[in-house]
């Protein structure tokens, strides 16, 4: 039996990276996959892989930054499902890192509303579908935890992820008695195409040297962590925040 059959789940940014992963988990776990991203290409190409691995899945092209187009997707995926079962939200990241005296405040307010505030208003349209039980994962980050020791960190997207890691507790708080577990994965460097473009191979495998495992993450990594948040086995846990970051920061 899968372990997701029946289950309608909701990834958003799972057309790359680690948010794809766990999108082609989650079908061939049984559950009919919506997938949400912008580019129409990559999630064109999800898709068709997870109908050739005989998975369910519907794409939504969305910019989830441009609040109207939020309340709309969610409002389309509302229509067409109904319930919802799991929600997990991959929107995130940051392209390059910039000195800190040329921050300006629209890059300021652009890391913060792409990795938290598009994180809060999509559960805002999605726990209404969640009928009194289900799942919701996010992506924190090992620079939600403080300045990564051995590597170049970026202060907002920190922020933003130490707001992440936060506002999961309130929400587990705020659910747990509509039967929601609320939970956040949070890599270390992990090796997506993004992280590649920004740090470089050798940047990763440099970082991958200096934690207590020297392994390099992959994005199948955080995906499992997922995949257990979002399994019955993982009924009893919510408002933690489980690090992927093979040791390099512990607590
Ligand atoms: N990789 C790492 O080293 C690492 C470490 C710690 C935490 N994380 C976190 O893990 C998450 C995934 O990271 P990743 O490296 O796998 O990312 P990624 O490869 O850049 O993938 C990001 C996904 O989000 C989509 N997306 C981006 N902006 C969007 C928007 N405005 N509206 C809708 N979809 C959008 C992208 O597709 P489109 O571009 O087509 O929209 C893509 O599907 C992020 O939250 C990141 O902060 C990653």
């Amino acid at each position: 039996m899968k372990k997701l059959a029946g289950k309608v789940a909701v990834i958003t940014g799972g057309s790359q990276g680690i948010g794809r992963s766990v999108a082609l988990k989650m079908a061939q776990e049984g559950a009919h996959v919506c997938v949400l991203a912008r580019n129409l290409d990559p999630l064109a190409q999800v898709i068709q892989e997870i109908e050739v691995l005989g998975g369910k899945a519907t794409a939504y092209a969305v910019d989830l930054q441009a609040h109207q187009e939020l309340e709309n997707v969610f409002q389309q995926i509302a229509q067409q499902f109904g319930q919802v079962d799991i929600f997990a939200h991959f929107v995130g990241g940051f392209k390059k890192f910039i000195p800190l005296e040329e921050i300006t405040q629209t890059e300021w307010n652009e890391v913060l509303q792409l990795n938290l505030t598009t994180a809060f208003f999509a559960t805002q349209k999605i726990v209404p579908m969640m009928n009194n039980q289900g799942r919701i994962v996010y992506m924190g980050s090992i620079a939600g935890l403080g300045p990564n020791p051995n590597a170049k960190s970026y202060l907002p997207y920190g922020v933003a992820k130490a707001g992440m890691i936060t506002m999961v507790k309130y929400l587990a708080k705020e659910y747990g008695a509509q039967g929601i577990t609320v939970n956040c994965v949070s890599p270390g460097t992990t090796a997506t195409p993004r992280v590649i473009a920004i740090r470089g191979e050798q940047g990763i495998q440099d970082l991958a040297n200096s934690n207590p495992l020297q392994h390099v993450l992959q994005p199948e990594d955080s995906a499992a962590a997922v995949m257990f948040l979002v399994s019955p086995e993982a009924a009893g846990i919510t408002g933690i925040n489980m690090n992927v970051n093979a040791g390099s920061v512990m607590n």
